[in-house]
């Protein structure tokens, strides 16, 4: 089998950090989604992977390289303009060739990788396997319908009115007969050749599609409080460890906490599932759970909690504990008085944010 990663899209939702990156290089746990996808792949027994890239496409190459960092073998596939999932299984008919695949989308994470999935796929003479997931929120996702017995009745993409709460979670897999599908597809309404009516195309002609309805946490990483969200869940599932090249000093860290090689811990309270990355200085501060801090970060007399900082920022003096918040590159704040105490904040990249 071989692997498809679709890592297009601009990220709109997530200004403005995403002005100046990739969304699916940010990272979540203190690493970057797109790598998290790339280890659930190759942790699944797939070493040949195809990325689909847009306008982002520079910088995604620059990060992952020819992914032998991960043991895998990427292979980059342009997609000039954003026509849609379907279109991206188009213009990777040369690379895929004839063989089955997972197409998975650069910017989901799930709980407990994908292996038990491909498994099941590889063993099973299905046409192609879809992932299911009960949502709150179904009309921002495809949507499918399924029979009693438990068979796909109907797929459609972000309706108005979801006839159930199934949303299609972004990993699919399919045999070369999804190449007839999107061929034969026409655009939807906002001009996308759409993956869910190719798969609602393979249904139709009676192809097996096999639904598999997720049981754990999955997460569509397109708003900030979903980065959060996804934050909490993969710190959950870290396994902790502190760096023997770190320095802890007069403070307490308890055993779900990660502190990474060259960071400072003085006088602080850290709370876990946290992680304290690589050259952080941590000083008379308060960190507590769900929080990742990125490498090259300094947090001085500061309470946070819950939130994701990026490299080389700063936060000092703040005397209101910082929440839900995310924090991007180069940012630096400061103390301010101003009411209400409450201090959310999402600063792009190169932010300067002074309070008093
Ligand atoms: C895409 C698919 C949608 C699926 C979702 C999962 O939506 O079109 O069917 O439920 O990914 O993340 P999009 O990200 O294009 O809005």
């Amino acid at each position: 089998m071989k692997g498809l990663i679709l890592s297009g899209g601009k990220g709109t939702r997530l200004y403005p950090l995403t002005y100046t990156r990739a969304k699916q290089l940010i990272p979540v746990a203190n690493k970057p989604i797109l790598v998290r996808v790339i280890e659930a792949i190759r942790d699944a027994g797939i070493e040949e992977i195809g990325v689909v890239i847009g306008q982002t496409g520079p910088e995604i190459r620059e990060a992952l390289s020819d992914g032998s960092r991960w043991g895998v073998k990427l292979t980059y596939i342009p997609q000039d303009s954003p026509d849609g999932l379907g279109h991206a299984v188009k213009i990777s008919r040369d690379f895929l060739g004839d063989e089955r695949f997972v197409m998975f989308l650069g910017d989901n994470v799930i709980e407990g990788g994908i292996d038990g999935l491909i498994r099941d796929f590889a063993t099973n003479d299905w046409n192609s396997q879809i992932v299911l997931k009960h949502v709150e929120n179904p009309s921002a996702y495809g949507v499918a319908k399924l029979r009693p017995d438990g068979s796909i009745e109907q797929l459609i993409e972000k309706p108005a009115e979801p006839q159930s709460n199934l949303a299609l979670v972004g990993i699919y897999m399919f045999d070369s007969y999804i190449f007839d599908a999107v061929n034969a597809i026409a655009p939807s309404k906002r001009g996308e050749l759409e993956i869910t009516d190719a798969i609602q195309w393979l249904v139709d002609k009676g192809y097996r599609v096999y639904p598999h309805v997720h049981a754990g946490w999955w997460i569509d990483t397109g708003k900030p409080i979903d980065m959060l969200e996804a934050n909490s869940h993969v710190l959950e599932e870290l396994k902790p460890y502190i760096s023997p090249e770190a320095v802890c000093e007069g403070s307490q860290i308890d055993h779900r906490v990660t502190v990474e090689r060259g960071a400072k811990v003085i006088n602080s309270v850290v709370r876990g599932p946290t992680i304290i990355g690589e050259h952080c200085v941590i000083e008379n501060s308060y960190v507590g759970p769900f929080t990742s801090i990125y490498h090259h970060v300094t947090v001085r007399n500061c309470e946070i909690e819950r939130s994701i900082v990026l490299e080389r920022s700063s936060i000092e003096n703040v005397d209101t504990r910082i929440q839900d918040s995310l924090i991007g590159r180069h940012v630096h704040v400061a103390r301010n008085d101003e009411r209400p105490r409450a201090l959310k904040v999402n600063l792009g990249d190169h932010s300067d944010l002074r309070l008093e």
